[in-house]
């Protein structure tokens, strides 16, 4: 099972440590050293598990941070109802992480929220940042903190989350953060919903309709021959035939820029889906490419 730590202090101390010890005991050709970080909020599905075994396959020592991070949730969010469950996020780490950093709150915001803020930009405030004012603010300054104080080599990052994915990158190379990212392919289950944390939310008739996002995404795929308007057409008219399901996004961006899709992009290009199943918001999305 991987150590749990849960102090900064501690955790540097033994990242520390490892990277001495690597850098004596390693052979010649190892990637001395070399330290991997996984940033989650814990809840471990598969989805994260993949993220951890590519960790694990870049060698070195492995770092699962486990922090449901307050800073990126708003108010009337579900930060109180979002599941924490270390115990069996640990034992389903067995074998594949080398530590475990799960910090309290206190930990990390010794004085509460800190006053000093990553700010995500203009792309910040589109899409998930239109829906949830301040959440990538939030969400950049922790992984800044946690790059900070695990100090990995690498960090890697799930494209299920692609507009964090983005932000992530913009503030690496922004910030000359020295850091490389790695982006793990998005896992599903058998019918295509996206593995997430808060599926476990749903009920029966909920689970059913959820699949209407991921359908969604392959219609507008299937359509993106046809240009953005046949895309966003194909996979609106899914989702609108699944009455549970309330739409709150559904877009084409760049995948460089992030930006949404004028009429005429052609080529790779990512579509975007955002929508409430009951009380729960899910989101998923998936590359296309534009005729
Ligand atoms: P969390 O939602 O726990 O996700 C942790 C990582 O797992 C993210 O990089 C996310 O994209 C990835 N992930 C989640 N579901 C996935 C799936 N089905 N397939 C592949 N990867 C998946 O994202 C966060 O936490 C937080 O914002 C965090 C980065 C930890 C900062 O607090």
């Amino acid at each position: 099972m991987p150590d749990v730590v849960t102090t900064i202090a501690e955790l540097r101390e033994r990242v520390a440590n490892a990277r001495r010890e690597a850098a004596l005991d390693g052979p010649a050709d190892a990637p001395v050293g070399r330290v991997v970080l996984v940033p989650t909020m814990g809840a471990l599905h598969r989805g994260h598990l993949q993220l951890v075994s590519r960790a694990r396959d870049l060698g070195g020592l492995v770092v699962v941070s486990v922090f449901v991070n307050p800073l990126q949730f708003g108010p009337g969010e579900d930060l109180d109802r979002y599941p924490r469950t270390l115990d069996a996020d640990v034992e389903a780490l067995d074998g594949l992480a080398d530590l475990v950093f799960a910090p309290t709150a206190a930990e990390m915001y010794p004085q509460g929220p800190t006053s000093t803020r990553v700010t995500a930009g203009d792309v910040g405030r589109t899409f998930e940042g239109a829906s949830r004012p301040g959440h990538f603010d939030g969400m950049l300054t922790v992984v800044a903190k946690l790059l900070n104080i695990v100090q990995p080599d690498v960090a890697v990052f799930g494209q299920k989350d692609a507009q964090q994915v983005h932000l992530v990158g913009r503030m690496v190379d922004d910030l000359d953060l020295p850091v490389s990212i790695a982006v793990v392919d998005t896992v599903r289950e058998d019918d295509g919903l996206a593995l997430s944390s808060r599926n476990r939310f749903l009920d029966d008739d909920e689970r059913r309709a959820a699949v209407a996002l991921s359908q969604a995404l392959a219609a507008g795929a299937q359509a993106a021959a046809g240009g953005v308007a046949a895309a966003l057409a194909a996979a609106t008219a899914r989702v609108e035939a699944e009455p549970v399901v309330k739409l709150d996004y559904l877009a084409i961006v760049d995948q460089d820029t992030f930006l949404e899709a004028g009429a005429g992009l052609q080529g790779p290009a990512l579509l975007l889906i955002a929508a409430r199943v009951g009380s729960t918001r899910l989101i998923d999305n998936a590359r296309i490419t534009l005729g």
